[in-house]
């Protein structure tokens, strides 16, 4: 069995130049640690910080971080010809403003420019990207809305937020994306990464097949391992879309999601957002639907009831046999005889790359062992994480694609 080749990359942002805006939130405190990540990453980072980010996180702390002293105000006489609102952003690859509270975008969405953040942000000749951080009622108000929508408009990426518990104690959607969520939406913005350039595909999550208006066949699957595909499609430079059966999965971070319902609309929006350039079949497709789901709630008898089912299309086989198919990878969850039926199924569906595993060691769990099969052979990846395993599978198909 050929080992597997390549490790899974870290990120590289090696001759990268990024601004790191850092507003006044609890989750100033994590721009420590993004500033850490980007500099290991090999970036440029130069920190700016608004009054209030310095309420939270001192100036030191970020010089000590980046190797540079922050800038803080538009009128330090230190600087040069007092323009450093204009130079920094001219030969910067991102500016980056993590966390952005809420008075914060909504001053960006005014275009206001009242410190030295704002300012550069105005004047920026580079891309922005902001990852909110506020308290969930804050995210979810009329005027955040609004100027979000702005901001989309204004061509400002913006990076979450996650859900989950708040520095207030609430729980809500709000929080920070973590810093190396936040990496991967960086490496992805700025195309670096095995994948950069490329258009990736992913399927992810159960299919739910209609019987009446409020009942409906569905599987087991979580989506777990088709989110870890996807995130680390982006890490890896990627542009992602990400077509998704239901799950109560967050968004990975720089991934464009399109939420579906039945292998029909799968099938549907997979044809939609094609051509790409890999396409990476996760979801677990129902084979069957009902020929024909009832339009009304369909009433209990002592009979019982039989519903004939029909054959769904398959959508990686069809992808896989079109005349400029993509580089295609199939998933292949079976409860025995791995070996055989994952290979049998890559040849019958014409697949470069197909991944194995027991579908009872796997459905729902956060970690995976794998078995990639292809051309050469056998690659087991030994019992991980998802998104370690997700990162392998991405390296290893970079490989074969370049
Ligand atoms: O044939 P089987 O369902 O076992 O194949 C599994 C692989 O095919 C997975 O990659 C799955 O996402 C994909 N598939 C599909 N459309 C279907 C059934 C499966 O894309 N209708």
């Amino acid at each position: 069995m050929p080992p597997l080749l390549l490790k899974a990359e870290t990120v590289s942002l090696a001759c990268k130049k990024i601004l790191l805006g850092v507003t006044g939130g609890i989750a100033a405190y994590k721009a420590a640690e993004l500033c850490r990540l980007l500099v290991k990453a090999g970036a440029d980072v130069q920190v700016v910080m608004t009054a209030a980010a310095q309420q939270f996180v001192t100036p030191l702390t970020f010089q000590a971080l980046s190797g540079k002293p922050v800038l803080t105000s538009l009128w330090d006489a230190a600087s040069g010809d007092g323009m450093e609102h204009i130079h920094l952003s001219r030969n910067a690859d991102l500016l980056l403003v993590a966390p952005a509270s809420a008075d914060f975008l909504a001053r960006l969405a005014q275009g206001r420019a009242d410190d030295a953040l704002s300012t550069l942000c105005l004047a920026r000749a580079c891309k922005l990207a902001v990852a909110p951080a506020m308290n969930h009622e804050m995210w979810a108000a009329a005027p955040t809305r609004r100027n979000l929508e702005r901001l989309h408009e204004d061509g400002v990426q913006v990076l979450g937020p996650a859900a989950g518990e708040q520095a207030c104690g609430e729980v809500g959607l709000g929080r920070m994306l973590e810093p190396v969520d936040i990496m991967s939406a960086v490496s992805g913005l700025l195309g670096v990464g095995a994948l950069a350039g490329k258009r990736v595909l992913v399927t992810a999550g159960p299919t739910f097949e209609p019987i009446d208006p409020v009942r409906g066949l569905t599987n087991l699957s979580s989506g777990k391992m088709g989110y870890a595909v996807a995130r680390a499609a982006a890490e890896a430079g990627a542009e992602v879309c990400l077509v998704s059966g239901a799950t109560c999965l967050a968004v990975p971070a720089g991934v464009r999601r399109i939420d579906v319902q039945s292998a029909a609309d799968m099938h549907r929006t997979v044809l939609a957002e094609l051509p790409c350039d890999v396409f990476i079949a996760v979801a677990a497709v129902a084979d069957y639907r009902v020929d024909a789901a009832a339009a009304q709630k369909i009433k209990k008898t002592a009979d019982g009831l039989t519903l004939r089912l029909i054959a769904n299309p398959d959508i990686l086989a069809e992808v896989a046999a079109l005349p400029d198919a993509p580089f295609c990878v199939g998933f292949a969850a079976e409860t025995e005889q791995l070996a055989e039926f994952a290979e049998a199924k890559r040849l019958r569906k014409k697949l470069p790359l197909l991944v194995g595993n027991l579908a009872q060691d796997t459905l729902g769990q956060d970690t995976a062992e794998l078995v990639l099969f292809d051309n050469q052979g056998q690659h087991r990846l030994p019992r991980a994480g998802k998104l370690t395993q997700a990162r392998n599978l991405i390296a290893h198909l970079a490989n074969q694609l370049n």
